[in-house]
Protein backbone atom coordinates (compact mmCIF):
# COMPACT_ATOMS: atom_id res chain seq x y z
CA UNK A 1 0.00 0.00 0.00
CA UNK A 2 0.82 3.65 -0.82
CA UNK A 3 2.66 5.78 1.91
CA UNK A 4 1.87 9.60 2.42
CA UNK A 5 3.06 12.32 3.94
CA UNK A 6 0.27 14.34 5.20
CA UNK A 7 1.22 15.02 8.91
CA UNK A 8 3.68 14.20 11.61
CA UNK A 9 0.73 12.65 13.48
CA UNK A 10 0.69 9.69 10.75
CA UNK A 11 4.22 9.07 11.26
CA UNK A 12 5.25 6.58 14.11
CA UNK A 13 8.51 7.28 16.12
CA UNK A 14 9.99 4.19 14.21
CA UNK A 15 9.38 5.77 10.75
CA UNK A 16 10.57 9.02 12.38
CA UNK A 17 14.03 7.78 13.73
CA UNK A 18 14.23 5.71 10.22
CA UNK A 19 14.20 9.19 7.95
CA UNK A 20 16.53 11.10 10.58
CA UNK A 21 18.83 8.18 10.25
CA UNK A 22 18.33 8.01 6.29
CA UNK A 23 18.85 11.78 6.29
CA UNK A 24 21.80 11.58 8.07
CA UNK A 25 23.49 8.63 5.78
CA UNK A 26 22.61 10.94 2.92
CA UNK A 27 24.35 13.84 4.39
CA UNK A 28 27.15 12.26 4.44
CA UNK A 29 27.32 9.81 1.55
CA UNK A 30 25.05 11.46 -1.16
CA UNK A 31 27.37 10.25 -3.98
CA UNK A 32 25.91 6.69 -2.73
CA UNK A 33 22.08 7.19 -3.36
CA UNK A 34 22.77 8.89 -6.56
CA UNK A 35 20.88 6.21 -9.08
CA UNK A 36 17.97 5.55 -5.84
CA UNK A 37 15.27 6.84 -7.81
CA UNK A 38 16.25 6.77 -11.38
CA UNK A 39 13.41 6.65 -13.72
CA UNK A 40 10.75 7.96 -11.27
CA UNK A 41 9.33 11.41 -11.62
CA UNK A 42 7.96 13.69 -9.11
CA UNK A 43 5.00 16.40 -9.57
CA UNK A 44 5.56 19.30 -6.90
CA UNK A 45 2.41 21.43 -6.83
CA UNK A 46 2.79 24.70 -5.23
CA UNK A 47 0.06 27.02 -5.17
CA UNK A 48 2.47 29.28 -2.63
CA UNK A 49 5.59 30.92 -3.19
CA UNK A 50 8.40 28.55 -1.75
CA UNK A 51 12.17 28.94 -2.25
CA UNK A 52 13.88 25.93 0.66
CA UNK A 53 10.86 23.20 -0.15
CA UNK A 54 10.88 24.05 -3.87
CA UNK A 55 14.16 24.09 -4.69
CA UNK A 56 15.38 20.97 -2.59
CA UNK A 57 12.65 18.56 -3.19
CA UNK A 58 13.98 19.39 -6.90
CA UNK A 59 17.65 19.12 -6.46
CA UNK A 60 17.00 16.37 -4.64
CA UNK A 61 15.17 14.33 -6.91
CA UNK A 62 17.73 15.24 -9.66
CA UNK A 63 20.95 14.07 -6.86
CA UNK A 64 18.51 10.90 -6.28
CA UNK A 65 18.80 10.14 -10.13
CA UNK A 66 14.93 11.23 -10.89
CA UNK A 67 12.78 14.07 -12.21
CA UNK A 68 10.64 16.39 -11.41
CA UNK A 69 8.48 18.87 -12.55
CA UNK A 70 7.13 22.12 -11.23
CA UNK A 71 3.41 23.22 -11.27
CA UNK A 72 3.00 26.73 -9.89
CA UNK A 73 -0.35 28.63 -9.43
CA UNK A 74 -0.63 28.90 -13.23
CA UNK A 75 -0.62 25.63 -14.20
CA UNK A 76 -2.88 23.53 -12.58
CA UNK A 77 -5.70 25.65 -11.07
CA UNK A 78 -6.56 22.94 -8.40
CA UNK A 79 -10.28 23.13 -7.89
CA UNK A 80 -10.54 26.26 -10.66
CA UNK A 81 -9.81 24.31 -13.96
CA UNK A 82 -9.52 20.62 -12.84
CA UNK A 83 -11.07 19.28 -9.23
CA UNK A 84 -8.59 17.67 -6.78
CA UNK A 85 -9.51 14.45 -7.67
CA UNK A 86 -9.03 14.62 -11.14
CA UNK A 87 -5.91 16.14 -10.88
CA UNK A 88 -4.82 13.28 -8.22
CA UNK A 89 -6.19 10.69 -10.44
CA UNK A 90 -4.45 12.32 -13.90
CA UNK A 91 -0.95 12.91 -12.22
CA UNK A 92 -0.85 9.09 -10.78
CA UNK A 93 -0.90 7.91 -14.18
CA UNK A 94 2.38 10.33 -15.03
CA UNK A 95 4.48 10.12 -11.99
CA UNK A 96 5.54 8.27 -8.80
CA UNK A 97 4.86 10.79 -6.30
CA UNK A 98 3.32 14.30 -5.53
CA UNK A 99 4.85 17.16 -3.40
CA UNK A 100 1.41 19.59 -2.46
CA UNK A 101 1.62 22.88 -1.38
CA UNK A 102 -1.60 24.64 -0.71
CA UNK A 103 -3.88 26.20 2.00
CA UNK A 104 -6.26 23.68 3.20
CA UNK A 105 -5.13 20.48 4.96
CA UNK A 106 -8.42 18.92 3.40
CA UNK A 107 -6.95 19.68 0.12
CA UNK A 108 -3.51 17.64 0.58
CA UNK A 109 -6.28 14.57 2.22
CA UNK A 110 -8.14 14.70 -0.87
CA UNK A 111 -5.37 14.60 -3.02
CA UNK A 112 -3.71 11.65 -0.95
CA UNK A 113 -7.51 9.53 -0.93
CA UNK A 114 -7.31 9.93 -4.73
CA UNK A 115 -3.98 9.69 -5.76
CA UNK A 116 -2.56 5.75 -6.17
CA UNK A 117 1.21 7.08 -5.88
CA UNK A 118 2.40 9.17 -2.77
CA UNK A 119 1.86 12.23 -1.60
CA UNK A 120 3.82 14.76 0.60
CA UNK A 121 2.70 17.47 2.07
CA UNK A 122 5.23 20.66 1.12
CA UNK A 123 3.32 23.20 3.78
CA UNK A 124 -0.77 23.71 4.39
CA UNK A 125 -2.54 26.46 6.65
CA UNK A 126 -2.71 23.61 9.35
CA UNK A 127 0.88 21.90 9.32
CA UNK A 128 4.53 21.62 7.96
CA UNK A 129 5.79 18.29 8.38
CA UNK A 130 9.05 18.45 6.28
CA UNK A 131 10.14 21.41 8.08
CA UNK A 132 9.55 19.28 11.57
CA UNK A 133 11.83 16.68 10.29
CA UNK A 134 14.62 18.72 9.24
CA UNK A 135 14.42 21.05 12.27
CA UNK A 136 14.63 18.37 14.51
CA UNK A 137 17.58 16.68 12.42
CA UNK A 138 19.34 19.71 13.24
CA UNK A 139 18.64 19.50 16.81
CA UNK A 140 19.89 16.16 17.70
CA UNK A 141 22.97 16.77 15.02
CA UNK A 142 23.75 19.70 17.71
CA UNK A 143 22.76 17.83 20.90
CA UNK A 144 23.36 14.14 20.26
CA UNK A 145 19.48 13.23 20.72
CA UNK A 146 16.74 15.30 22.81
CA UNK A 147 16.40 14.20 26.27
CA UNK A 148 16.42 16.66 28.43
CA UNK A 149 16.57 19.68 25.74
CA UNK A 150 14.32 22.28 25.16
CA UNK A 151 12.95 24.34 22.33
CA UNK A 152 11.25 27.49 23.09
CA UNK A 153 9.10 28.15 19.96
CA UNK A 154 8.06 31.70 20.14
CA UNK A 155 5.40 33.45 17.85
CA UNK A 156 2.39 32.62 15.94
CA UNK A 157 0.59 29.32 16.82
CA UNK A 158 1.10 28.43 13.19
CA UNK A 159 1.34 25.46 10.78
CA UNK A 160 4.88 25.43 11.94
CA UNK A 161 3.80 25.15 15.50
CA UNK A 162 1.93 22.62 14.58
CA UNK A 163 4.05 20.08 13.62
CA UNK A 164 6.89 20.78 15.86
CA UNK A 165 4.31 20.05 18.84
CA UNK A 166 3.48 17.03 16.96
CA UNK A 167 7.60 15.81 16.90
CA UNK A 168 8.62 17.01 19.71
CA UNK A 169 6.05 15.03 20.90
CA UNK A 170 6.34 11.86 19.59
CA UNK A 171 10.90 11.77 20.10
CA UNK A 172 10.62 13.42 23.53
CA UNK A 173 11.92 17.18 23.10
CA UNK A 174 10.62 19.14 25.68
CA UNK A 175 8.91 22.10 23.85
CA UNK A 176 7.75 25.70 25.38
CA UNK A 177 5.51 28.01 23.46
CA UNK A 178 4.58 31.28 23.65
CA UNK A 179 2.00 32.79 21.31
CA UNK A 180 -0.18 36.16 21.75
CA UNK A 181 -3.09 34.77 23.82
CA UNK A 182 -5.49 34.82 20.36
CA UNK A 183 -2.91 32.88 18.31
CA UNK A 184 -2.36 30.02 20.63
CA UNK A 185 -1.63 26.74 18.40
CA UNK A 186 -4.81 24.29 17.67
CA UNK A 187 -6.33 23.37 20.79
CA UNK A 188 -6.58 19.63 19.06
CA UNK A 189 -3.41 19.62 17.83
CA UNK A 190 -2.15 20.61 22.18
CA UNK A 191 -4.69 17.90 23.00
CA UNK A 192 -2.98 15.23 20.86
CA UNK A 193 0.47 16.30 21.39
CA UNK A 194 0.01 16.28 24.60
CA UNK A 195 -1.07 12.87 24.65
CA UNK A 196 1.77 12.07 22.51
CA UNK A 197 4.09 13.77 25.41
CA UNK A 198 2.65 11.31 28.08
CA UNK A 199 4.43 8.41 26.20
CA UNK A 200 7.68 9.96 25.22
CA UNK A 201 8.27 12.05 28.16
CA UNK A 202 8.27 15.61 26.22
CA UNK A 203 7.28 18.09 28.70
CA UNK A 204 4.78 20.47 26.60
CA UNK A 205 3.85 24.36 27.79
CA UNK A 206 2.11 26.75 26.73
CA UNK A 207 2.75 30.77 27.72
CA UNK A 208 1.68 33.72 26.75
CA UNK A 209 5.02 35.77 28.10
CA UNK A 210 8.04 34.93 26.05
CA UNK A 211 10.77 35.25 28.77
CA UNK A 212 8.94 32.37 30.62
CA UNK A 213 8.67 30.42 27.99
CA UNK A 214 13.03 30.62 26.98
CA UNK A 215 14.09 30.48 30.87
CA UNK A 216 16.22 27.39 30.33
CA UNK A 217 15.87 26.74 26.67
CA UNK A 218 18.50 24.88 24.80
CA UNK A 219 17.21 26.50 21.34
CA UNK A 220 15.05 29.54 20.32
CA UNK A 221 12.40 29.34 17.52
CA UNK A 222 10.37 31.82 15.26
CA UNK A 223 8.34 32.06 12.57
CA UNK A 224 6.73 34.37 10.55
CA UNK A 225 3.94 36.33 12.06
CA UNK A 226 2.16 36.48 8.95
CA UNK A 227 2.35 33.52 7.37
CA UNK A 228 1.50 32.74 3.52
CA UNK A 229 -2.13 33.58 2.96
CA UNK A 230 -2.16 36.24 5.77
CA UNK A 231 -0.53 38.74 4.05
CA UNK A 232 -3.63 41.47 4.81
CA UNK A 233 -3.18 40.77 8.76
CA UNK A 234 0.08 41.79 8.44
CA UNK A 235 0.21 45.25 10.10
CA UNK A 236 -2.16 44.03 12.94
CA UNK A 237 -0.45 41.34 13.41
CA UNK A 238 3.14 43.56 13.92
CA UNK A 239 1.40 44.94 16.60
CA UNK A 240 -0.11 42.16 18.51
CA UNK A 241 3.32 40.24 18.10
CA UNK A 242 5.71 43.21 19.17
CA UNK A 243 6.75 41.39 22.32
CA UNK A 244 7.12 38.33 20.79
CA UNK A 245 10.27 39.29 18.88
CA UNK A 246 13.40 37.28 19.34
CA UNK A 247 16.08 39.92 20.26
CA UNK A 248 19.39 40.03 22.25
CA UNK A 249 17.16 40.75 25.18
CA UNK A 250 14.94 37.77 25.09
CA UNK A 251 18.12 35.59 24.45
CA UNK A 252 19.80 36.52 27.45
CA UNK A 253 16.85 35.10 29.52
CA UNK A 254 17.39 32.14 27.61
CA UNK A 255 20.32 29.32 28.66
CA UNK A 256 23.94 30.63 27.72
CA UNK A 257 24.68 30.23 24.36
CA UNK A 258 20.92 28.54 22.95
CA UNK A 259 20.85 28.08 19.50
CA UNK A 260 18.84 30.21 17.26
CA UNK A 261 16.59 28.34 14.79
CA UNK A 262 13.70 29.74 12.23
CA UNK A 263 12.30 27.88 9.30
CA UNK A 264 12.96 31.45 6.47
CA UNK A 265 12.04 33.40 5.45
CA UNK A 266 12.94 35.95 7.88
CA UNK A 267 11.22 39.41 8.30
CA UNK A 268 14.68 40.80 9.89
CA UNK A 269 13.27 43.43 12.54
CA UNK A 270 9.76 41.54 12.94
CA UNK A 271 10.30 38.30 14.76
CA UNK A 272 13.81 38.44 14.85
CA UNK A 273 16.35 41.05 14.65
CA UNK A 274 19.06 40.85 12.62
CA UNK A 275 21.79 40.81 15.24
CA UNK A 276 20.06 37.84 16.59
CA UNK A 277 19.77 36.17 13.06
CA UNK A 278 23.09 36.93 12.01
CA UNK A 279 24.89 35.78 15.53
CA UNK A 280 27.08 33.16 16.44
CA UNK A 281 24.31 30.82 18.07
CA UNK A 282 22.18 31.27 14.59
CA UNK A 283 21.86 27.33 13.24
CA UNK A 284 19.35 29.01 10.70
CA UNK A 285 21.09 27.90 7.30
CA UNK A 286 22.37 24.58 8.35
CA UNK A 287 18.42 24.07 9.61
CA UNK A 288 17.82 25.09 5.57
CA UNK A 289 20.17 22.62 4.61
CA UNK A 290 18.70 20.01 5.96
CA UNK A 291 15.11 20.15 4.29
CA UNK A 292 17.55 19.26 1.30
CA UNK A 293 18.99 15.81 3.33
CA UNK A 294 15.45 15.30 5.04
CA UNK A 295 13.72 15.79 2.03
CA UNK A 296 15.61 12.66 -0.22
CA UNK A 297 14.80 10.57 2.68
CA UNK A 298 11.39 11.67 2.34
CA UNK A 299 11.74 10.14 -1.16
CA UNK A 300 13.50 6.88 -1.11
CA UNK A 301 11.09 5.99 1.97
CA UNK A 302 7.98 6.99 -0.35
CA UNK A 303 8.93 6.55 -3.33
CA UNK A 304 11.42 3.59 -3.82
N1 LIG B 1 10.82 26.96 5.30
C1 LIG B 1 10.23 26.82 4.11
O1 LIG B 1 9.36 25.97 3.91
O2 LIG B 1 10.68 27.68 3.17
P1 LIG B 1 10.00 27.94 1.75
O3 LIG B 1 8.66 28.55 2.02
O4 LIG B 1 10.95 28.86 1.06
O5 LIG B 1 9.85 26.63 1.05
N1 LIG C 1 4.26 29.89 8.62
C1 LIG C 1 4.92 30.20 7.37
C2 LIG C 1 5.95 29.18 7.08
C3 LIG C 1 6.78 29.46 5.86
C4 LIG C 1 7.76 28.37 5.59
C5 LIG C 1 3.89 30.27 6.27
O1 LIG C 1 2.99 29.42 6.23
O2 LIG C 1 3.97 31.17 5.44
Amino acid sequence: MKKDLICIKYLSLGEINEILKLSAELKEYPGRFSRTLSAKSLALIFEKPSNRTYVSFQVGMYELGGNSIYLGPEHIKLGVRETVKDVARTLSRYVHGIVLRTFAQETVLEMAKYASVPVINGLSDLVHPCQALADILTVREKFSGFKNITLAYIGDGNNVCHSLLYICAKVGLNLNIATPSKYAPDSNIVRESLLLAKESGAKICLFHDPKKAVCAANVLYTDVWASMGQEKEASLRSRTFRAFQINSNLLKAAKKGALIMHCLPAHRGQEITHEVIESRNSVVFEQAENRMHVQKAILIKLLK
